[in-house]
């Protein structure tokens, strides 16, 4: 026993002599070198680090101004990164610290939520997944990169790429909806935007994939709650946007805050080694979420703070953030052996590969371009586009919309004028007096249109009816009623979930008051999520969904409504008509008692009807088995004509391509554009397998009366999934394919897979 202690004891004196003295590695300052290949760089520097110094570099702080603290720790060497400094100032005041007062003068990191826009706002996510243009996520990012870099950001913490199938999550919002094709396209596109072609670009910052992984699915739509997905379920949905994006060059990773299978992701080794290193071959940086190292202790799967630590950097997590506890317990778990010091340099090695091909070693500093770039008419004019091709046109009778140019509107709702609330949820940067409104347009732009304004409500939550008369009074003024209904932006995002997903407040009995004024209505909302609008339905002849459009949404919408530009966007995720149908979504399997077509609901039931009288299908006695309107749904000015559906052949081998054409017509008077959207159904496989998965989409600009033919190819990959043996590949058989505006329309056909 006594030599056992002794030999810990020496252990430990032996281990702070060689691991706290600066790593006799080659002189000079390889590192430093440009010209050198970044790998031998890395190598140099790392050999020349002391354990505090690597360890000090897996620490991400916040900032809070004038911390002697923070400045202290950053000379030390004790921090890789820091996040929520915002300014060329305060960003090159830490900067110049790291680089001139630290040992080793290894830059900061810095990092910011940059989501959707940085000070021009674009529509969010789900908005931007609304238009099926992975040119308009890209672009948006680009633009944000370069307004974020005029003030010191580096590194944003998005596209966030967490499959949602549950309006019930408030982060619904900052998703890319609930199909993994589309994600997958978004995802990546942001990537590019975000990174630009080099990551050492001038106006290029390091995307992180948020949330890794399966958050989406927290259990109830309740944020930070338990997900409990299968691993097919996770590598045929949950996992497709993450490994698109990562080979689309993703600098870095989150790990998310949600335990999946009672194991929490930041201390998730499999999912950190196994899939996102050795199959997908990641070789950035993986940086946790806020604190969730330390809610291990919480979550119950760490004993403490120091067994969190060990847990996640054990696991592969090479950057934590927020709570300093890598900071506190790494250096003690190398010294108790606890830690591989092999761990630590696998981590340091993956941040400082970012850090030097970045290129922060040679440019370090916040550089304002002059003129800025910040609100510049381009980017405006792009946020502008963005809203305009993100709204979706959900109903339409007797063409309502667009309206004449002569038509007297009354401007009506609690939305009609919210600077704030139309930027919607993740906005840190940007400001609201940029926000043009719908009213605002009117009063400038559109100002050749006669208005009268009359909120009606406040704001959304608001229950004063007390203006409803002067609303109501402002309809029989006009010749019709523009009603701008929806959410404040506080109701969406993080830690925002609800439980009833109505209009909220008074805004159901304001059009219904509106109606009555027997005018034409059109209804806009602006949400951060689906709504539950089925009751809201009846009262608006025209309804359009402009998920939080951004700064220039106003614009846009005024735009559609009179008719400068027609809907394009298609729905992003599944519009329910009540929140207890959730999770209801496209992709869905089609159990072995699907309904038939048509079922009996609540309202035609006989008395005493007797208990085999339904049959015994799967669907709902009150809501039935379909959602108010499906994924891949949306309306457009005119109306589009699909024609002569052709493969190339009724079978094809494995290593055969199969070609599909389509001819598309603009049958209506409007110019527009339509997205085609392609379909497949593998009807028997290893698994169950999902009754339509999109796996084709491309959005169309036909003039009134113009045809195209389109053509799209599949091959075996598009085909493939992990099946029963957990092994991607595709299975010979039959399957479906459908070509057409939403996942419940199309010309259908079918083939063979030998
Ligand atoms: C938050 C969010 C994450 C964000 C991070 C930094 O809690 O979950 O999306 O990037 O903290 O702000």
């Amino acid at each position: 026993m006594k030599l056992n202690i002794i030999k810990r004891v020496a252990v430990l004196l032996l281990s702070n002599i060689f691991l706290n003295q600066p790593a006799q590695g080659q002189t000079g300052n390889l590192y430093k070198n440009a010209s050198k290949p970044i790998e031998q760089r890395i190598a140099d520097l790392l050999s020349k680090m002391t354990l505090e110094e690597k360890t000090g570099q897996m620490n991400q702080l916040n900032f809070s101004p004038n911390n002697a603290d923070l400045k202290q720790k950053i000379k030390q060497g004790q921090a890789g990164s820091i996040l929520n400094v915002v300014g060329a100032n305060d960003v090159n005041t830490l900067q110049r610290i790291a680089l001139e007062e630290s040992r080793l003068g290894i830059p900061l990191i810095i990092g910011r939520d940059v989501i959707h826009g940085f000070k021009t706002i674009f529509p969010i996510p789900l908005g931007q997944a609304a238009s099926f243009e992975p040119e308009i996520a890209e672009s948006g990012a680009r633009i944000a990169a370069t307004e974020a870099r005029e003030s010191g950001v580096n590194w944003t913490f998005a596209p966030m790429l967490d499959i949602s199938r549950d309006a019930r999550w408030g982060r619904i919002a900052e998703s890319l909806g609930e199909d993994p094709y589309l994600a997958a396209s978004l995802g990546a596109a942001m990537v590019k935007g975000f990174q630009g072609d080099a990551l050492s670009g001038s106006y290029s910052i390091a995307a992180c994939l948020k949330h890794f992984f399966g958050y989406g699915a927290a259990e109830g739509g309740r944020d930070y709650n338990s997900t409990n997905i299968p691993e097919h379920l996770l590598r045929n949905v949950y996992l497709v946007p993450f490994q698109k994006s990562v080979e689309a060059g993703a600098a870095t990773v989150m790990t998310s805050f949600n335990d999946n299978d009672g194991i929490p992701a930041s201390a998730n080794d499999f999912m950190l080694k196994q899939v996102l290193r050795k199959e997908w071959g990641f070789k950035g940086f993986v940086v946790s979420d806020w604190a969730s190292v330390e809610e291990m202790v919480v979550h119950g799967f760490a004993a403490d703070k120091k067994d969190a630590a060990r847990l996640s950097a054990n696991a592969g997590l090479d950057m934590e953030m927020a709570t300093g506890l890598y900071l506190q317990y790494l250096p003690e778990l190398v010294k108790e052996g606890k830690v591989p010091v092999s761990v630590i340099d696998d981590a340091v090695k993956n941040i400082l590969r970012i850090k030097f091909s970045m290129g922060l070693f040679e440019h370090p500093y916040a550089v304002s371009a002059v003129p800025s770039t910040i609100y510049s008419k381009e980017h405006l004019q792009a946020a502008r586009h963005a809203a305009v091709r993100s709204a979706v046109l959900l109903k339409n009778e007797k063409q309502v919309l667009p309206l004449n140019n002569k038509t007297k509107i009354a401007v009506i709702g609690p939305m009609a004028n919210a600077q704030r609330d139309q930027l919607g949820t993740w906005v840190f940067d940007g400001e609201k007096e940029h926000t043009v409104t719908p009213l605002k347009a009117l009063q400038t732009e559109y100002n050749y249109i006669q208005y009268v304004y009359e909120p009606g409500l406040r704001y959304s939550r608001d229950k004063d009816t007390s203006a409803f008369g002067s609303a109501v009074n402002a309809v029989k003024q006009a010749d019709a009623a523009v009603v701008f209904l929806g959410e404040e932006a506080i109701l969406s995002g993080e830690a925002h979930s609800l439980s009833d997903l109505n209009l909220i407040g008074r805004q159901s009995q304001l059009l219904a008051a509106l109606k009555r004024a027997g005018k034409p209505v059109v209804l806009v909302i602006m949400a951060g999520r689906p709504l539950t609008i089925l009751r809201d339905l009846p009262y608006a002849d025209a309804v359009l969904y402009s998920f939080h459009p951004g700064t220039m949404g106003g614009s846009a919408i005024m735009d559609l409504l009179f008719g400068k530009a027609s809907p394009s966007g298609k729905l992003p995720v599944t519009f329910v008509k009540e929140v207890g149908q959730i999770p209801m979504y496209y992709n869905h399997n089609n159990t072995g008692r699907p309904a038939p077509a048509e079922v009996t609901t609540i309202d035609q039931l006989p008395l005493e009807a007797k208990q085999s009288s339904l049959g015994y299908t799967s669907f709902y006695l009150d809501s039935g088995k379909d959602p108010l309107f499906p994924f891949g749904y949306g309306l457009s000015y005119t109306s589009f004509q699909y024609s002569d559906l052709k493969l190339s052949a009724p079978a094809i081998k494995k290593g055969e391509k199969l070609t599909i054409q389509v001819t598309l017509k603009n049958t209506g008077r409007y110019d527009g554009a339509e997205v085609v959207q392609l379909y497949i159904q593998d009807k028997v496989g290893s698994i169950v397998r999902p009754v339509k998965e999109l796996k084709r989409f491309q959005k169309v600009e036909l003039k009134t009366g113009e045809s195209r033919v389109l053509k799209f190819e599949l091959t075996c990959n598009d085909l493939a999934f992990y099946g029963k043996e957990l092994k991607k590949k595709c299975e010979e058989g039959y399957f479906n394919i459908w070509v057409g505006g939403s996942s419940v329309t199309g010309l259908q056909a079918s083939f063979t897979l030998e």
